[in-house]
């Protein structure tokens, strides 16, 4: 009789957890769906700031004037026109903002995700091509104030230009009062939403015909199999080395990117106003827009290796943009040191000025490794029908692939 009392009281106290539990998960459910609304709501918003021209000083800017969604979030030219006039051209080129999300936060010491946790890569990661801040919603504030961008002036008069703008009311619906409570907080949360639309699927929609390989849904054509078969190469390419082409540790599909900061020697661009002073060197992680490795000599000349999806989309490549076709940036690597006076201008004495945007106390930091070395007129790493299969693999890894 006792035990027949404890089964009931055992039996009573089950349903009462189970409706318990259920309670639990229905709430968690609804703070999930609601939490998802709310970041949907933000992406919607992010697209608006996004979009709109009337952030920047000009009033004729946007960041979407720079990072064109038809060349995967990059510029029709390498320097893009800002300022309050729109008079000063960029000191460096626009990057695709297409896989930015994966960018690790900066760090002196990466150690790879993939259990060998010996082997230290060095400077890696941060956003911009130096690294220099580490989140979306900090890097949105570098071309809002900058003067050569979008110079929107300071943190009130941007400020007043949200609140003036069509979208003010999803400010309002989005986010509680004490969220909007002062200028800066409106600004903050203004870059939380650009942020939030950088994150956006649209960002990275993993749809190149390199995934529909992967999938087994399409076949490489036979140049873009030599071609994929040369960037894995060591001896050939070597691409991959720094441009992973495989699935991560945690089968994540590749970002043909190691994040790595590297110097390559690249020539100097003269369309960079800043260029014209002989004594300005943009030298990427040790400054000067980066201010922290300023004394810091090993790290003169390195700059982040970025994605190569979609880079077939694009107009000009490398930091500086010095280099304005695809062929040529595959090229560069293959006949950097084999056939210099293709890439750098000749001296008043006739000789090559090889390396000539990095001082010759830095030239040490200069990756030698394959694809690069040999001496002028050494037979390159890749010919002409291998730069050409290079290329061509590449461009499988253009997003909205159709079979
Ligand atoms: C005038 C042209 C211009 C405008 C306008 C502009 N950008 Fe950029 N963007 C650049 C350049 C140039 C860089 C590279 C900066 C560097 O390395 O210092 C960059 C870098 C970035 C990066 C880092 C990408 C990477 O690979 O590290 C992000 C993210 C970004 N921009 C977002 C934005 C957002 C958001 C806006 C609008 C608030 C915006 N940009 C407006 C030119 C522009
Ligand atoms: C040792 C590492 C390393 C190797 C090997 C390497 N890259 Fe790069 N790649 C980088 C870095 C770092 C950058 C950016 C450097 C800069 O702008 O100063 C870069 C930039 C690029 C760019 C410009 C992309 C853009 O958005 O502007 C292309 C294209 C490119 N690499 C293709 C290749 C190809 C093709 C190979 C093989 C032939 C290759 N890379 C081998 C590190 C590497």
């Amino acid at each position: 009789m006792r035990w027949g009392w404890l089964l009931v009281l055992w039996t009573l106290a089950q349903c009462a957890w189970a409706e318990t539990a259920a309670q639990i998960q229905a709430m968690q459910r609804q703070a999930i769906a609601e939490r998802k609304a709310q970041v949907l709501a933000m992406q919607k918003l992010g697209s608006a700031l996004f979009h709109d021209p009337s952030l920047s000083g000009s009033k004729a800017i946007s960041c979407s004037s720079c990072h064109q969604q038809r060349l995967a979030f990059s510029s029709p030219v390498a320097l893009m026109p800002g300022g309050k006039k729109l008079q000063q051209i960029g000191d460096r080129a626009v990057p695709s903002l297409t896989y930015t999300q994966n960018i690790p936060a900066f760090t002196e010491h990466f150690f790879e995700d993939d259990g060998n946790d010996s082997i230290d890569n060095g400077a890696t990661g941060g956003l911009t091509w130096d690294g220099r801040v580490d989140r979306a919603k900090d890097q949105a504030l570098i071309p809002l104030f900058a003067h050569n961008e979008m110079a929107a002036g300071n943190i009130d008069t941007l400020a007043a230009a949200i609140k003036a703008a069509p979208y003010w009311p999803q400010f309002l619906a989005i986010f509680s009062q004490t969220r909007l409570a002062s200028n800066n907080a409106i600004v903050k949360r203004a870059t939380e939403s650009l942020a939030a639309f950088l994150h956006s699927p649209i960002f990275y929609p993993y749809s190149s015909k390199f995934d529909a390989v992967e999938a087994g849904k399409a076949q490489f054509t036979a140049q873009e199999k030599r071609g994929l078969a040369l960037f894995n190469d060591p001896k050939k390419g070597n691409c991959a080395s720094c441009h992973f082409s495989s699935h991560d540790a945690t089968g994540a599909p590749p970002k043909f990117t190691d994040y790595g900061m590297i110097a390559l020697g690249l020539p100097r661009n003269m369309a960079i106003s800043k260029n014209q002073n002989p004594n300005y060197y943009d030298l990427g992680l040790c400054g000067p827009m980066r201010k922290d490795f300023t004394h810091q000599a090993r790290y003169c000349g390195l700059f982040r290796a970025p994605s190569l999806r979609n880079v077939a989309l694009q107009t000009h490549f490398f930091h500086n943009g010095v280099i304005t076709n695809l062929h040529d940036a595959i090229a560069f690597y293959a006949t950097r040191d084999t056939n210099p006076g293709r890439w750098y201008p000749k001296g008043p004495d006739g000789k090559v000025e090889k390396f000539n945007d990095l001082p010759k106390k830095y030239w040490k930091n200069i990756n030698m490794d394959p694809p690069f070395g040999g001496k002028p007129g050494d037979k390159p790493a890749l010919n002409e029908q291998e730069i050409e299969d290079i290329e061509a693999f590449l461009g499988t890894l253009t997003d909205g692939y159709q079979p």
